[in-house]
This record gives C-alpha cells, sequence and structure tokens, in this order.
C-alpha cells in the first residue's frame, strides 16, 4: 500500500492513479462476519484470540431466585450466545440488523460462588485471599454470574450485551459492567495504557494450564478465571524516565524484549549480572516475579485496557481488566500473586481495586446449555 508521505512526494502525475491504488477495499462480507464456533467442548472467548473490545457483566441472581430458575436463565441465555454469536439475532431481538455482522464474537459464561450456593452445588472457586497492596471496591467486586462478551465491533458487542442483559433482567441485577478494549495490532502482542507490550508470555499448552482435566464432569474441558481491576497510576508514571521504566518490568518498553535479550520472544536470562554485579533483571522485575518455570503452571492472561476518562480528583481512571484462566486458582494464579503482592516494583503505579472469580463451565453440543453438566 501507499502511504501518505509517498503519495505527496510522488507529484501531481502519478497522484491520480495512486490515490484509487490507496483507497483500501471495503471489507468483503466474509471479512467482516468473521463467525467464532459457539459450541464444543470448551466454552470460545478463553483461547479464541483476544477481540479489539470487550465487556465484562457481572449479575447477582435476585433473592428469590432458586435452582430450576437458574437453569430457565442458562438455557435462555445460551439460546441468545449461541444464536448471537453466529450471526443471528437472538429471539424477540428488537434490533435484528444489528446481529448481522457478528465480528469474531464470543459470550462465555462464568459462575461464582454465589451461584452454587443459589443451586446447592459444592462450589469450585473460592474467593481469593486478602492481598496486602490490594483496595477492593465492592462496586467491582465479587457477582454470582458472569458474561464476557468479546468481539471486534464495539456496536456487536453493545447489541449482544444489551440482549443478555434484557434476558437476564426478571432472574438478576447488573452489579457490575466493565468495558474494556485492546490495540488492533493484526496479531502482534498488544499495549497496555502503560506503553509496556503485554502478553507476550502465555501458556502453549491449554490442555495442561488451563482447561480441567480432572475431578468432578461437570467442569471438565472448563476453566476457571480470575478478573481483577487494576488501576494504574498513570500520572506518577508519567514522571518515570524510561531506564526505571524497563527496570520495573524487567523488559525494554520499544520491542518487549527481556533486558538480557534482543527479541520480544527472547527467554529472559535471570541469572546475568552487570558490571556492578547486580543482576540485569531485578529481582523485584514484574517478570521476575510473576515467572513460573513450570509451563503446565502458567495462566493465561487475556487481558483489556479500560479508560474510563477522569475520577472526581482529575486523575486518570484507567488500567487494566486483567483476566486470567487457568486450572487451578489456588496452584496457578494464587502463588504469583502472593510474590506481586510481597515485592513487585510494578506496585508503586498499580493497584487493584476490583476482584472477581468465576468458574468458567465447559461448553456445550448443539441443543445442550451452558452449565447443564453442573446443574443439570
Ligand atoms: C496493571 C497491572 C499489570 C501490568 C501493567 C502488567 C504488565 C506486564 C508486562 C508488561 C509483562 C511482560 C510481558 C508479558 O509477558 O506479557 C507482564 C508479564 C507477566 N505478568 Fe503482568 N502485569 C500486571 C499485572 C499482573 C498480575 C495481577 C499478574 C498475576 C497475578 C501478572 C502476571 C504476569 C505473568 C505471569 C507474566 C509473565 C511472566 C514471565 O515472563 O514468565 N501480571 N506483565
Amino acid at each position: 500500500m501507499i502511504s501518505r508521505r509517498g503519495l505527496l512526494a510522488g507529484g501531481a502525475a502519478t497522484a491520480a492513479g495512486a490515490f484509487t491504488r490507496r483507497e483500501t477495499p471495503p471489507p468483503t462480507h466474509a471479512e467482516r462476519a468473521r463467525v467464532e464456533p459457539f459450541h464444543g467442548p470448551h466454552q470460545a472467548g478463553v483461547a479464541t484470540a483476544p477481540q479489539v473490545h470487550a465487556v465484562f457483566v457481572g449479575f447477582d441472581l435476585r433473592k428469590d431466585i432458586r435452582k430450576e430458575a437458574v437453569v430457565r436463565l442458562l438455557h435462555l441465555l445460551t439460546d441468545d450466545a449461541a444464536r448471537l454469536t453466529q450471526g443471528r439475532p437472538a429471539l424477540a431481538d428488537t434490533e435484528p440488523e444489528l446481529a448481522a455482522d457478528p465480528a469474531g464474537l464470543t459470550i462465555t459464561f462464568g459462575f461464582g460462588e454465589g451461584l452454587f450456593e443459589r443451586v446447592e452445588v459444592d462450589s469450585p472457586v473460592r474467593p481469593l485471599p486478602a492481598f496486602e497492596t490490594d483496595k477492593l471496591d465492592k462496586r467491582w467486586s465479587g457477582g454470582d454470574l458472569l458474561v464476557q462478551v468479546c468481539a471486534d465491533d464495539g456496536l456487536t458487542v453493545a447489541h449482544a450485551v444489551r440482549m443478555i442483559v434484557k434476558d437476564a433482567r426478571s432472574f438478576t441485577s447488573v452489579r457490575w459492567t466493565q468495558r474494556g478494549f485492546r490495540g488492533a495490532t493484526g496479531g502482534e502482542t498488544q499495549r497496555n495504557l502503560m506503553g509496556q507490550v503485554d502478553g507476550t508470555v502465555n501458556p502453549t499448552d491449554l490442555d495442561k494450564a488451563v482447561w480441567i482435566g480432572q475431578g468432578p464432569a461437570g467442569m471438565r474441558g472448563g476453566t476457571t478465571m480470575v478478573l481483577r481491576r487494576i488501576r494504574m497510576h498513570l500520572e506518577t508514571w508519567d514522571a518515570a524516565d524510561r531506564v526505571a521504566r524497563e527496570f520495573t518490568i524487567g523488559r525494554r518498553l520499544d520491542t518487549g524484549a527481556p533486558l538480557t535479550g534482543r527479541a520480544e520472544r527472547d527467554e529472559p536470562d535471570f541469572g546475568r549480572m552487570n558490571h556492578l554485579g547486580f543482576p540485569v533483571i531485578s529481582e523485584y522485575a514484574h517478570i521476575r516475579r510473576a515467572h513460573v518455570t513450570d509451563p503446565a503452571q502458567r495462566i493465561l492472561r487475556r487481558p483489556y485496557n479500560y479508560d474510563e476518562g477522569l475520577t472526581e480528583d482529575g486523575e486518570s481512571d484507567s488500567g487494566l481488566l486483567f483476566a486470567s484462566y487457568q486450572a487451578d486458582i489456588e496452584r496457578q494464579f494464587v502463588p504469583v500473586q502472593r510474590r506481586l503482592a510481597e515485592g513487585d516494583l510494578l506496585n508503586e503505579w498499580v493497584t487493584a481495586i476490583g476482584s472477581a472469580v468465576f468458574a468458567i463451565p465447559p461448553g456445550c453440543a448443539p441443543g445442550g446449555w451452558i452449565g447443564e453438566g453442573l446443574l443439570g
């Protein structure tokens, strides 16, 4: 494709021809209507390459709701998701035209401890322990039911969320809604609002690290999710120089390469010392504190940025919707979070202000519903 600068430098003679070439053709219907399968052994939206937009909705079940109603609700929402993700309107969709372009839409359901209590089934998830660095706000924490809606088009996401919320209304109240976005990087690792390349190290064998393979049948093929709303203190981060910023993470800002390497995917050399005898990647650098050697113990990070403008104090209300998926929260997420809470240079600039955990049941077959193995 011809760049704008090339076009301007090219002169008038070639400009006319170049102009038509410069226009990118509009996406074909097939490109726009990227469809992610809904049915299968796993729910979509976990292993799916992260779409550009995400909305996470945390619902609370109404007081009088018991198992039978929860099952009805899940039937209804599964049906909505099965239709909308395939580019078909929900039943009684008030704006069916908005369903035509799914744009890679995935709708993923998670069950909180409260839902399991209500249906009198042992909960596979427990709340996280308290971490000293947390400043949790109730309005971003907890929830009986999670619906995670992701797509490459904000309009698609908004429509899907509206249909889900409408159908859930008589059973639930919305506890929180968290909106996130990622850079449209075309396959490169995204950057977060601190400017860092974020999402380099992730598990590759999801059968080992993410999908539950043992235990009660109702969760096999499922996973667990931790959603943390982590505020970034961008005003003070702005004041840190580049060296300090890179030292904090243990990676370069431009390429995302470890401070001991050249390219993003190079293995960090945690043993390397500088000429003064200090480790090149600090003992308290984020990647050293967060690192696990056993790839099967890694967590799958699928973070989104959030930016809600300014707080009442005039500071930026921005950060990360840190979503991680792992087979076992206690064995995989908690030890990492504990090491970060005990000593991570990044703590100077980030604070967790919301926290929720959910069991993500396995997927379902056509005609089935999400949660049937647990509640059926
Ligand atoms: C706003 C908060 C956070 C920011 C800005 C952040 C940023 C980053 C960055 C830039 C990297 C290096 C590139 C990469 O591998 O993706 C990284 C790595 C990592 N982060 Fe975070 N992170 C945050 C919170 C967390 C939390 C809460 C956890 C888990 C409890 C976590 C776990 C990890 C892990 C496991 C790695 C890979 C470490 C390795 O190299 O093995 N991060 N993070």
